[in-house]
């Protein structure tokens, strides 16, 4: 899978400057996920909206090989047919972000990030004052990104975060999966251990930081 199947879905840092082109066909909507571990989530959405573009990122080899075993069968990992919306970052979804063009995302999914619960190590979490404006640069005015954790700790943390800047709209989360919103493992594990989610859907304002 990883020698034959990842090259062919592999987003390249070369197609990072124009990256709808890096789509078989015409997409209307450019998406990222951040994380998607086993791809459930990435695999649905991409499924269920054939014109969005979508670029699933995840540095764990495991969560990679289970996204591709999904996608193909034994056998067909140079051969079988691949979902023309789908492309893979095999690395930091960071180092990705960095490329891209000023808003150029539609949307983006940050669902169940590792929630880095101890104090010293807040600076590794993905929601953080210091990385909002990154997020910002390229998702477009009106973009949604799709926030989800069911961390105590992370959960107050993000809306300590949200509170206190102007460059996304922020209404109170979700408790309930909202619709069109696919299921993930971490979140079926996270129920299943009685564990309360909550959903985020920031909307990106236009608006720069505040001075
Ligand atoms: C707790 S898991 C959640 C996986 C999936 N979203 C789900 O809900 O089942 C977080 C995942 O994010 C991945 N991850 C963390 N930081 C990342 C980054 N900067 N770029 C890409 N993947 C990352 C980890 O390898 C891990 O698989």
């Amino acid at each position: 899978m990883i020698e034959q199947t990842l090259p062919r879905l592999r987003f390249a840092a070369a197609e990072a400057g124009a990256p709808r082109a890096a789509f078989a066909g015409d997409v209307e909507a450019l998406w990222l996920e951040v994380g998607f571990g086993g791809g459930e989530h990435a695999l649905a959405q991409a499924a269920a909206n054939p014109a969005a573009g979508l670029i699933a990122c995840e540095v764990f080899e495991n969560g990679i090989c289970s996204l591709l075993s999904r996608l193909v069968p034994q056998g067909g990992e140079a051969t079988a047919p691949l979902p023309g919306n789908l492309r893979l970052w095999d690395a930091d979804a960071r180092d990705l972000m960095q490329l891209l063009p000023d808003g150029c995302l539609d949307r983006l999914f940050l669902l169940f990030p590792d929630p880095w619960p101890k104090t010293r190590h807040a600076k590794r979490r993905f929601v953080h004052p210091a990385a909002l404006a990154g997020v910002a640069r390229v998702l477009r005015p009106g973009g949604e990104w799709r926030i989800a954790s069911d961390d105590p700790t992370y959960q107050g943390w993000v809306a300590e975060v949200l509170a206190d800047q102007v460059l996304f709209d922020v209404k109170p989360p979700d408790t309930q999966r909202p619709a069109g919103w696919p299921p993930t493992r971490y979140e079926a594990k996270a129920l299943a251990a009685g564990r309360r989610p909550l959903y985020w859907s920031l909307c990106r304002t236009g608006r720069e930081e505040a001075i």
